[in-house]
């Protein structure tokens, strides 16, 4: 096969067989496809798109380019149900919005509920952070484990939260490098086949995946993030994983807390049992997982169960073994940089929030990266102290910026400009806007 023929079937617009995809794949991962082929292969599936039977065979050839994680004696690949080892693997991936500290509650929760959670997450570019970067925040904490070292995690606390290593779908690592650079992430087979790689990997029984929507992430209308929620979960499944989506808001931060320590914090105080939206998304995805599984049958058992292992503390109990078993020597509350308090201007009910200008000025406070080598200050962060719909009297605090005292004032202009106030009575979303159901 010519690599360039195949290119120019896909650049044509035709489908390219399973045999071509697995060609080009082997090829790229072995060195015989080069870099610039493989982005003009990116390129073309950004324009032509690719159909559902091509995009499980990418998503299967970026999966076997690497190892899947081991797991117990009796298993899947032996021919056993699910579970079969006694232990349930589950995960949840998110596609990222500002403020986004789900994984850092949920993880634990579901290790509390007896699953275990091999989560391999990413770090923060652009505008919405990265569950790794945000753990970094505690001292010690380790997210560059090794295979082993992974293993241990999980018998040891029933869960990490870690990069992943050079084993896990290498063809995802590097097809990514390159769509980074070459205006090729935006195409619904590309994200759908670099996710589900790594998930698949993990080996798992059970997937959830919260799809973001709104000005605050990646896919700004319900009907693109909706053709994404669809995708992931017909592809996760047609590779045997089964997989639910929920599709949630994301016109506004998830939570108060926007930055890296301070979503630690505020995911802390969530797991020590307080209340709003981070605990509320987070026993809702929890639930898709536990009727998945079959350990709940309904989900308003799931969502007690859940509710439980927070408010016993077994979820917070998990999480800081998770911390221990990753080096981190946890100190709550994470020291964060000086606080200036943004008063409201006016009385009224929020009508707005201006997600990028407050993950803009994340990033140009140092707590997000502009390129992939910038290193990250922890302790600078944003509170948003109302949701939109919620009224607010003049003077009372609108936002909270940690950041040093010398600084803020280059911040100041644009996040006073941030949150709207309307005199008038404001509609805002729900916070889950739709559920994809698996696919048989
Ligand atoms: N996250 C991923 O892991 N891959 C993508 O392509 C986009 C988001």
């Amino acid at each position: 096969m010519l690599v360039s023929s195949l290119l120019a079937k896909k650049r044509d617009g035709h489908p390219l067989t399973a045999e071509e995809i697995r060609f080009l794949v082997e090829g790229f991962c072995a060195g015989r496809v080069a870099d610039y082929q493989m982005s003009a292969l990116a390129m073309a599936i950004c324009v032509r798109g690719m159909d559902a039977r091509e995009t499980a065979t990418l998503t299967r050839a970026m999966w076997k380019s690497g190892i899947s994680l081991p797991r117990p004696a009796a298993d899947r690949a032996t021919g056993e149900p699910p579970g079969a080892d006694g232990v349930l693997r589950v995960d949840k991936h998110s596609t990222g919005g500002l403020g986004d500290k789900i994984s850092l509650v949920l993880a634990p929760l579901l290790a509390a509920c007896g699953g275990h959670v091999p989560m391999i997450s990413g770090r923060g570019l652009g505008l919405t952070g990265g569950t790794l970067d945000k753990l970094e925040s505690i001292p010690g904490f380790r997210t560059n484990l090794t295979q082993a070292e992974l293993n241990d995690a999980l018998r040891q606390a029933g869960v990490f939260i870690a990069g992943a290593t050079e084993q896990i779908a290498p063809a995802d690592r590097q097809l990514y490098a390159l769509r980074d650079v070459t205006g090729t992430v935006e195409s619904i087979p590309l994200i759908t086949a670099s996710i589900l790689s790594k998930k698949l990997a993990a080996n798992l029984d059970a997937l959830v995946i919260d799809v973001k929507t709104g000005g605050g992430a990646f896919m700004k209308t319900e009907n693109e993030a909706t053709d994404l929620a669809e995708s992931l979960v017909r592809v996760g499944c047609q590779c045997g994983l089964p997989t639910r989506a929920v599709l949630s808001d994301m016109d506004q931060p998830l939570g108060q807390a926007v930055g890296n320590a301070i979503e630690v914090n505020e995911a802390i105080e969530v797991l020590r049992g307080g209340l709003g939206v981070t605990r509320e998304l987070t026993i809702e995805l929890g639930a898709e997982l536990l009727m998945t599984t079959g350990q709940c049958s309904t989900r308003r058992e799931a969502q007690r169960r859940l509710a439980e292992a927070i408010d016993d503390g077994s979820a917070m109990e998990r999480f800081e073994r998770m911390v221990r078993a990753q080096g981190g020597a946890l100190s709550f509350p994470i020291e964060l940089a000086a606080a200036t308090v943004v008063e409201a201007p006016t009385s009224g009910q929020i009508a707005a929030c201006d997600c990028q200008a407050i993950g803009e000025a994340i990033v140009e406070m140092g707590g997000g990266r502009k390129r992939k080598e910038d290193s990250i200050d922890h302790s600078v962060g944003i509170r948003v102290h109302g949701r939109i719909g919620e009224r607010i009297e003049k003077g009372q605090p609108m936002l909270t910026i940690h950041c040093p005292k010398a600084r803020v004032a280059d911040y100041l202009g644009p996040l006073r400009q941030a949150i709207r106030l309307s005199q008038e009575p404001v509609d805002c979303r729900p916070l889950v806007l739709k559920k994809i159901p698996s696919t048989s």
